[in-house]
């Protein structure tokens, strides 16, 4: 694993930005694996940035998100297809239909499940951001004694739903549910990129990147591929010697 811990967010956010940059001016049709959260949104910003610059353009880039909430439309503002939107595709020359994420309104989860996965492995992603869990859960791939391998639909722990309340109008509002890749699909990327920032995420850094491998931390699991880059800030690093 490379692990790098930045002074400051602005140069975290440069750094992640740059990586993403220099595979598409490298590798025009390069596949993109995103995610959401409040970890990207700099980093994405600093994409853009670079977009506008004329640096990179994102006409042949393919891109396949973690995950989506199950019963969220695309123009809900909670929606991870929305977030996409509004942070990134917008902004940029890449026409929509090289843009992916699980159909949250499936009517058959199941077959979406299947869709979405059979998609993956035809085309696995150069690289793959994920962002962290306080819980240690990466997409929706949440700490059970068993962790899917494909992507299927997982019920959201508490803890999870709490965290990303915030995000709503009400804990009522907060989906039960998510469509997300597994901890299989994602160790399908060739290089991935884990991004954490925080104090608040420093225990479960620490425990993911150096503690046993374990479906308990399901980030552990990243320790078994071979091509792992961890960006942190300061306060996410603080407790790795
Ligand atoms: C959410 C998402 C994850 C994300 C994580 C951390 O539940 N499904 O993909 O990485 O939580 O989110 P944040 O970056 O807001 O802390």
């Amino acid at each position: 694993m490379d692990i790098k811990i930045f002074e400051t967010t602005e140069k975290l956010d440069q750094y992640a930005a740059e990586l993403f940059t220099e595979l598409i001016i490298k590798k025009p049709n390069a596949v993109l694996g995103l995610a959401t959260g409040s970890t990207p949104i700099g980093i994405y910003a600093k994409i853009v940035e670079n977009h506008n610059n004329n640096k990179v353009s994102f006409s042949g880039v393919t891109t396949y998100n973690l995950d989506e909430y199950v019963g969220l439309t695309p123009d809900n503002d909670q929606s991870y297809a929305y977030y996409m939107n509004k942070h990134l595709f917008s902004h940029i020359d890449i026409p929509a239909i090289q843009t992916h994420l699980p159909d949250g309104m499936a009517e058959d989860p199941q077959t979406e499940c299947a869709r979405y996965e059979a998609m993956i492995t035809a085309r696995p992603a150069d690289i793959q951001l994920l962002g962290l869990g306080h819980n240690g859960h990466i997409g929706f791939n949440e700490p059970d004694e068993n962790l899917s391998g494909a992507t299927h639909v997982v019920k959201l722990k508490e803890e999870t739903r709490e965290a990303n309340a915030r995000f709503f109008a009400s804990m009522d509002e907060v989906p039960t549910e998510a469509f997300t890749m597994g901890v299989g699909s994602i160790l399908k990327a060739n290089t991935i990129l884990l991004v954490v920032r925080g104090s608040d995420k420093a225990r479960i850094v620490k425990e993911a990147l150096t503690g046993p491998i374990t479906t308990q931390v399901p980030a552990s699991l990243l320790q078994t591929h071979p091509r792992v880059i961890v960006l942190l800030d300061q306060e996410a690093g603080r407790m790795l010697s």
